[in-house]
């Protein structure tokens, strides 16, 4: 690096207060759907502190309880032990207050996929947070640039996408905005590794990895249903069977959500311009209709 260099360097963390590659030991967790809790519990598992913080006592109260049915079954599977579980619960705290995140190292936040109200959050991570956290979004396709630039010193943020249920699946993306710090990611990949989950990085595009490619695959499949190539049934055998997937498009649907589906595909659809991302119209019915998915008891399957 040259002397020019490596004083804007100086300069800019002076300026900004970005200090170091400090390991993360707190995180803070945005959010009270299935994807916080699991972010939670993840966190938890690795020994760090986990404080979880919704919007309301009964939204944290609820995803809380959800983790620890999650763990009490993992105890009567004979799949942990019960005092690790209770090293994890443990290393969970839930809050309302944004302000009890100030100390924490990280925040990652996982909201609803809405850019004004994740710029919202991310304004006020500015005002409580310190000055050497790292602010993470947890967004699927949402511009991770646009959260960064809302805040005072956008190199701090990346983007930290965990996929559903996060507690099973080992893969994280590292998204890269054009405005983050080397520093910024090479911790993100730390906390990443530190979890026991694989990262791999990404710039920051819609869908990623994964969603840019997995999405219109998900929607041809509605597709198919529509124009009545086959059963639901026999999609989702014929998915399992033949490419040994674990679960069939339909069942992957009802456990993404159909309301997260639909926005995920039109954001893609938004940024790319390719019709093979247009939500298929029996999506939108089904949303409408308010199946949602496993989360309702009912998208395209009964639960
Ligand atoms: N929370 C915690 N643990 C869970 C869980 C959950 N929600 N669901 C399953 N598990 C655990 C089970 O307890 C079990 O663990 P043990 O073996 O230690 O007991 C393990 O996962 C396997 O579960 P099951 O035996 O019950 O069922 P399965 O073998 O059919 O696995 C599955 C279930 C893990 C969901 C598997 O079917 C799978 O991996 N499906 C694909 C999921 C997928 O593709 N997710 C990506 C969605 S896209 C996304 O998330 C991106 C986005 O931005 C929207």
């Amino acid at each position: 690096m040259n002397d020019c260099r490596i004083f804007q360097r100086a300069l800019r963390r002076l300026r900004f207060g970005v200090v170091n590659g400090a390991p993360v030991e707190s995180v803070g967790i945005l959010g009270s759907g299935i994807m916080a809790g699991g972010i939670a519990e993840v966190v938890a598992r690795a020994d760090m502190r986990a404080i979880l913080r919704a919007r309301s006592e009964a939204s944290a109260t609820a995803s809380l309880k959800g983790v620890e049915k999650g763990l009490a079954r993992q105890v009567e599977k004979g799949k942990l032990e019960p005092a690790e579980r209770d090293r994890i619960l443990a290393n969970i705290s839930t809050t309302t207050d944004l302000g009890a995140l100030g100390q924490c190292d990280l925040l990652i936040e996982s909201v609803v996929e809405d850019l004004e109200t994740k710029q919202q959050l991310f304004r006020e991570f500015d005002a409580v947070t310190k000055p050497t956290a790292m602010l993470a979004t947890n967004t699927s396709t949402l511009p991770v640039v646009e959260m960064a630039k809302v805040v005072k010193n956008p190199e701090r943020v990346c983007g930290i996408h965990f996929f559903n249920p996060a507690q099973v699946l080992p893969l994280v993306e590292i998204v890269r905005p054009i405005t983050a710090s080397d520093e910024t990611i090479s911790r993100a990949a730390d906390f990443v590794s530190k979890i026991g989950k694989e990262g791999v990085h990404v710039l920051d595009r819609a869908g990623f990895i994964v969603n840019a490619l997995l999405f219109p695959y998900l929607n041809n499949a509605v597709r198919m249903l529509e124009d009545g190539t086959a059963s639901m049934a026999d999609i989702d055998t014929a998915m399992k069977g033949g490419c040994n997937f674990p679960m069939g498009p339909f069942a992957l649907l009802d456990l993404v959500g159909l309301d997260t589906t639909l926005s995920i595909l039109d954001t893609l659809h938004a940024s790319f311009g390719d019709d093979n991302f247009a939500p298929r119209p029996m999506l939108r019915q089904l949303v409408e209709k308010g199946r949602l998915g496993r989360k309702t008891k009912a998208g395209f399957y009964e639960y």
